[in-house]
């Protein structure tokens, strides 16, 4: 009888532990979860997106005939760095940013648009719109110019 009483307490201690590993391990998957819900809250509001990238939508597919607007590849290829002034680029809608840049004449922010421009910052050739032609790259610095004024 004695005997038994110790076994049942050894066979408790084990259900105990094993209870407690398995509270553990949900604890661990919830909090996974959770992360994963963070990050999706806490991801900045423009991405880069390569091209034929599907995870970011139409706007980032291999161009398909017709000419993309330059609202369309300000979105696609543009917005990532330009929207929240990365890096130093001249912010969307940033008056003062963009009239110091046109200063140097619209040609001159087609050219770096187009082959890429590395002064104070990073700016990649075609916003790394590899499939944009260069005629949808300075529809894009037009739109950025027209829209911050
Ligand atoms: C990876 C971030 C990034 C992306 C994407 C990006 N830019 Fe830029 N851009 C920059 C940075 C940084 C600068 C500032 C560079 C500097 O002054 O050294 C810049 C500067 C510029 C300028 C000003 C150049 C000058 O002469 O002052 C133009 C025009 C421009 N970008 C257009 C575009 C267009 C159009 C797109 C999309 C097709 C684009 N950018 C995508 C980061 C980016």
């Amino acid at each position: 009888m004695r005997i038994r009483q110790v076994k049942n307490l050894k066979l408790g201690k084990v259900v105990l532990l094993c209870s407690l590993l398995m509270a553990a391990v949900s604890a661990w998957a919830m909090s996974d979860k959770q992360r994963a819900e963070i990050e999706s809250r806490i991801q900045p509001a423009g991405g880069v997106c390569l091209e034929g990238d599907s995870a970011c939508g139409a706007s980032a597919a291999a161009s398909s005939g017709a000419p993309k607007s330059g609202e369309d590849v300000y979105k696609g290829s543009c917005q990532g760095c330009h929207a929240v002034g990365a890096g130093g680029a001249p912010k969307f809608g940033d008056s003062a940013d963009w009239a110091a840049r046109g200063k140097q004449g619209i040609e001159t922010l087609y050219t770096h648009a187009i082959d890429g421009f590395s002064n104070i910052g990073m700016m990649p050739a075609k916003g790394l719109c590899m499939s944009c032609s260069d005629d949808e790259v300075k529809a894009a610095v037009d739109y950025m110019v027209d829209n911050s004024k």
